[in-house]
């Protein structure tokens, strides 16, 4: 076991979230060096750490993986190739390990015997006691190695966990990932949040390319796409279709910004559609397995159904799983598109996808709280935007959920839900008892005032970054309402919901 560990290993190692060990690093509890943290030091935070203490990490992972939905399922033992070469690789340090062992033996054998050839020799006299002193202390030194101590149990999870999962650093970001059971390596990218560059993920565009630059990756999957001999040599390989046999280092590029995803055109299945409440469908679609969606959280796309009836949406699912896409759908009567989708769309009718659009994303690198202020139906792009937040284990979150009654607030367990399993996560709800979508003058100034108690009640919003979501004249006067508060534009974030 190394005596240096990345957070990411690390946090797995001691059954804990990244982002409390992030927060023992900036408190100067922990101590780190280059985004790298001693055993030692993880040990003095975590001495009672054993091999069962998996709880706080199975507790964010079941979280993430209902945002990854079903193909988490799949999930299993790497991939037998893959799995035996691992083993192999852990059997070379153990022997290895061996050999260093028996080279000392040798050594303190040698060493042996030279002490007792000077022992006999008479003009030594005077040393002889030292080298008495010397014999006894090395004598007691090598029973007390050889006494079979207790095995430290970070060790022991080490060893395993080279074995069931490998790590990922991606240059030049230097975001790092693990590798679990049989996903590729773009799988498990995704799962952790990152935005690698891809486009089909199924090994026929090429977009996934990427260079190994230390470590070993291992070919799972088939893919049409070519890549040249030269290039193979030169270490280019396809995320989506290769697993990683060893910890690996590789230059990709990550989408940084909504200009580095491309516009796409998709045409995807109804896969479910269903009332969430009298006036909210829930619509699930599902893309060919060939030809997914890639987007941002927070991103919305146009739909289009029927005869070219078409809406801008808000995706209300993660980015993690690319292939079933959710939206919120209100009724708007009279709206061609909401009376298509609310009455005529049946299960397995194509809806056409283009996009994706819109800039209300996460800011990743900002470290404050982030707080979201829901207003009815702009819960579905925070939806997204907090389920990539925890695939990130970005705790610190607060939601606001305000509603023109009780029935707009039409997804309260979910809230509910995050709150309960995560200790950083914060959820309210308010019942305004008035319509969000039509504010007058009276009707601003009592909106206001709810924020106001809202924001004089908790200290973190004033620390954090905050997200608006909801009807365009809402979203207006509460970001109005922020930047009047002195909150810099950089920390303020809108989407206007339909
Ligand atoms: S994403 Fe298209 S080849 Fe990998």
């Amino acid at each position: 076991m190394s005596d240096m560990l990345s957070i990411t290993r690390a946090a797995r190692l001691v059954g804990v979230a990244r982002s409390e060990l992030q927060k023992k690093i900036q408190s100067g509890e922990m101590a780190s060096h280059d985004g790298m943290i001693g055993v030692d030091s993880l040990l003095n935070c975590y001495p009672n750490a054993e091999l069962e203490d998996t709880s706080e990490f199975q507790r964010i992972n079941q979280i993430k993986e209902r945002s990854f939905g079903k193909r988490v399922l799949e999930r299993v033992l790497p991939d037998a190739e893959v799995l035996a070469a691992r083993i192999t690789e852990l059997g070379k340090t153990l022997s290895l390990s061996q050999e260093q062992v028996n080279k000392f033996n040798v050594l303190l054998h040698r060493l042996w015997e030279k002490l007792d050839q000077l022992e006999t020799q008479d003009d030594l006299s005077s040393s002889k006691l030292i080298i008495n002193d010397l014999k006894s202390w090395i004598k007691k030194e090598v029973e007390l190695a050889m006494e079979l101590g207790t095995a430290n149990p970070l060790a022991i999870k080490d060893s395993m966990l080279h074995v069931m999962t490998a790590q990922v650093t991606v240059l030049p970001s230097k975001h790092d990932f693990l590798v679990d059971g049989r996903d590729s390596l773009l799988e498990a990218a995704m799962r952790a949040g990152i935005p690698l560059n891809y486009g089909c993920s199924g090994g026929n565009c090429g977009l996934c390319k990427a260079k190994v630059v230390s470590g070993e990756v291992k070919k799972t999957r088939h893919h049409d796409f070519v890549i040249s001999h030269e290039e193979q040599d030169r270490g280019y390989f396809l995320l989506c279709s290769n697993t990683a046999v060893s910890d690996v280092t590789l230059e990709a590029p990550v989408a940084g910004s909504v200009q580095d995803i491309p516009f796409q055109q998709i045409e995807a299945k109804v896969k479910m559609s269903g009332h969430i409440s009298d006036d909210i469908l829930l619509l699930h679609l599902q893309t060919p397995r060939t030809h997914r969606l890639r987007f941002l959280a927070g991103q919305r796309v146009t739909l289009r159904v029927g005869q070219s009836f078409s809406s801008q949406l808000s995706i209300a699912s993660c980015p993690c799983d690319d292939r079933n896409v959710l939206f919120h759908i209100q009724r708007q009567t009279g709206n061609l598109f909401s009376d298509y989708v609310f009455d005529r769309l049946k299960l397995n009718d194509t809806v056409e996808i283009e996009g994706p659009l819109g800039e209300f994303i996460l800011h990743e690198k900002s470290t404050r709280p982030l707080c979201f202020f829901v207003f009815d139906n702009g819960f579905a792009p925070v939806k997204s935007l907090i389920e990539h937040a925890l695939s990130l284990e970005i705790e610190n979150i607060r939601l606001y959920w305000f509603g023109s009654s009780q029935q707009h607030i039409y997804l309260p367990n979910v809230a509910h839900s995050w709150a309960d399993a995560l200790d950083n996560f914060y959820y309210e709800e308010h019942v305004l008892g008035f319509d969000l979508r039509s504010l007058n003058a009276n009707r601003e100034k009592m909106l206001i005032k709810v924020i106001e108690n809202v924001v004089a009640g908790d200290s973190h919003i004033i620390q954090g970054d905050v997200y608006i979501a909801g009807a365009e004249l809402t979203v207006n006067v509460v970001e109005k309402y922020f930047l009047g508060k002195g909150f810099p534009k950089t920390r303020v974030s809108v989407e206007c919901v339909k």
